[in-house]
């Protein structure tokens, strides 16, 4: 059967690929050690699946409206006063099946043929086939080492032309770790005003920043600013949520009704008891985020001190997130190797560390490595990567 065109070029995700080849390896008696989980190795918190085992005896169980049931966007937008400042409408959410999904669904309702759409790269796998499968066209800037992986202002107002109808900024981002800062964002935001293009924000990672500055959302920034915003987000990282699937999106009615009704004809609603377990995980007054961020930075301040003991290896230090992103480009030309991507092959043949190359990502000189799994583990994964260097040096 000959398939569409519009999946002829679609790749299969990179990151859930080398998780596929980790569990495969381990499975079949290999001490592998996967570093490429984009997931909290925590559980769930007990007190959420003691709300959705009660959503299912309660006969929470039906269809709910397609954006999702009204007291979860109510919390959602209690959530957005509390931590962003910003006052949003239940009409003016939509509750997804994931943030991947609210992604999707916009890039759906807001593309036609041959619009761009400007991506930072590095750059989270699923955005330029998401937008691809809408029929855009992603516009890569490289956002380089040299300015923290963040897009420059000159990058941005010279990739903007006619077509461009978004822009994407992903802080804390996604492979690099890496936040902007508000005078940042105001600069971008104040172009995108000028030249009228829509910012895409993907603050899914907002709870798990590691310096003194708190999250910065743009649209916060101006009321101006929060007109020409969607916001994403959800429970998955912060609450330890990702097989839940429950993301969301907040941003102007129009927009927010048109991906509401492409939801009803697609997902319909997402499953109505992740729906209330994620109402319990906002409305809960203990929030668990803490425990968990002071974990993660732990173990981010170790595996970047160790990291940066390899030769061949540098890594500037991640603001948030859970992945370290360092450069081994010289590793990988001192051991031999034509590119990192070879180079992480190697190291899972012979040393059996999964790492993510950062090809992935549009970084093909970087490995992403996720420290979302235990101190021994990055110990001992640090070990291994390191006699690997020296031994092929
Ligand atoms: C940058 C970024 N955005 C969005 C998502 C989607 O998260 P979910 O669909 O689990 O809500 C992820 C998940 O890996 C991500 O890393």
């Amino acid at each position: 059967m000959k398939l569409a065109n519009r999946v002829q070029t679609l790749t299969p995700s990179k990151t859930l690929a080398i998780t596929a080849k980790a569990k495969e390896l381990k499975k079949s008696g290999h001490d592998v050690i996967g570093l490429g989980a984009g997931e909290p190795d925590f559980n769930t918190p007990q007190y959420i699946i003691e709300a959705a085992k009660k959503a299912m005896e309660d006969g929470l169980t039906k269809y709910t409206p397609a954006g999702g049931v009204i007291e979860l966007r109510e919390e959602i937008a209690r959530k957005f006063k509390v931590d962003n400042n910003l006052d949003y409408k239940p009409e003016e959410i939509i509750v997804t099946s994931g943030a991947k999904h609210a992604l999707y669904t916009l890039f759906q309702v807001l593309l036609n043929d041959g619009d761009e759409v400007i991506l930072p790269s590095p750059y989270w796998v699923s955005y330029p086939e998401q937008i691809k499968l809408a029929g855009g066209v992603p516009v890569i800037i490289e956002a380089l080492e040299e300015t923290e992986f963040k897009i420059t202002t000159d990058q941005l107002e010279n990739a903007i032309t006619d077509k461009t109808k978004a822009v994407i900024i992903n802080s804390p981002s996604n492979p690099t770790g890496m936040v902007y800062t508000e005078e940042e964002l105001l600069a971008i935001g104040e172009i995108c005003l000028k030249k009228g293009v829509l910012i895409i924000s993907d603050e899914i990672y907002e709870k798990l920043i590691y310096t003194e500055d708190p999250h910065v959302s743009i649209a916060q920034l101006s009321p101006e600013l929060k007109e020409h915003t969607v916001v994403f987000n959800g429970v998955s990282k912060s609450y330890a949520m990702t097989g839940w699937r429950i993301g969301y999106a907040a941003g102007p009615a129009d927009i927010i009704k048109a991906m509401t009704n492409l939801a009803s004809h697609s997902t319909s609603n997402p499953t109505s008891i992740s729906q209330y377990a994620a109402l319990a995980a906002y409305a809960e007054e203990n929030q668990p985020i803490e425990e968990m961020r002071k974990v993660f930075k732990e173990r981010l301040d170790k595996l970047h001190n160790w990291l940066t003991d390899m030769p061949g290896v540098s890594c500037l230090k991640p603001q948030g997130a859970f992945y370290v992103f360092p450069n081994d480009a010289e590793a990988a030309k001192n051991n031999g190797f034509s590119n990192v991507d070879e180079w992480v092959e190697a190291l899972l043949e012979e040393e059996k560390v999964a790492l993510v190359p950062g090809s992935s990502f549009g970084a093909p000189d970087n490995v992403r490595l996720s420290y979302a799994t235990s101190l021994d583990l990055l110990e001992e994964s640090a070990k291994r990567m390191k006699r690997f260097i020296l031994n092929h040096q």
